[in-house]
């Protein structure tokens, strides 16, 4: 992407769809479930990049039962505008899973290919158990049969930004989450 401009790159915000106070008050929420559903067992937090770094930094610190915080990245192949299932590991875990709960922490489900091949690939591994937690969950554009655990927000079929999500790289940093105009 290329902006010449500030203002240019304003008119990519449409509207504010989820505010900063929503997310606050659903990301509470969120930390109570992983609060009530771990006593104590190891549970690794695993932050699928680059999406949901900010994602992660908020829900780690609503975790008040003893956690590690881990990083993936994946590339996913696109077909036009729908991933394609083809997903590269570009980052992977140092840990090794088999000795912990893992609870992935992702920022928005789509067709939902690229987090299945993902479990898919941790499953293998045979961690204790895992879980699945998305800010954003696009149920309408679901290709293959995916079931999450927590999802914050359920959204229409909206490209959105911001709080982590990007067009083209840009509007990860909008504290909010809004629509994308074209
Ligand atoms: P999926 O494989 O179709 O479920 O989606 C894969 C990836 O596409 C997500 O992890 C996001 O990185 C990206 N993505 C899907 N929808 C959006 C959106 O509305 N905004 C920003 N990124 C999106
Ligand atoms: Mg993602």
């Amino acid at each position: 992407m290329d902006f010449n401009s500030t203002e240019q790159w304003k008119k990519g915000i449409r509207r504010i769809i989820i505010t900063e106070e929503q997310i606050r008050a659903e990301i509470k929420k969120a930390g109570e479930f992983i609060n009530s559903v771990y006593d104590g067992s190891p549970i690794l937090l695993v932050s699928i990049l680059k999406g949901s770094f900010i994602f992660m930094a908020d829900i780690c610190r609503e975790v008040k039962v003893p956690c590690e915080i881990e990083f993936m990245a994946a590339k996913s192949y696109f077909e036009g505008t729908e991933s394609s299932g083809h997903v590269e590991i570009t980052m992977d875990l140092k840990h090794d899973i088999s000795k912990y709960h893992v609870i992935i922490i992702e920022d928005i489900i789509d067709t939902g290919r690229t987090l299945n091949e993902i479990i898919k690939i941790l499953r293998i591994r045979g961690p204790r158990s895992l879980r699945v937690i998305t800010l954003l969950d696009k149920p309408e554009r679901r290709v293959v049969e995916l079931k999450t655990d927590y999802s914050l927000f359920t959204i229409p079929d909206y490209f959105v930004i911001g709080y982590g999500l990007d067009y083209g790289e840009f509007y990860r940093n909008l504290p909010y989450i809004a629509e994308y105009a074209e």
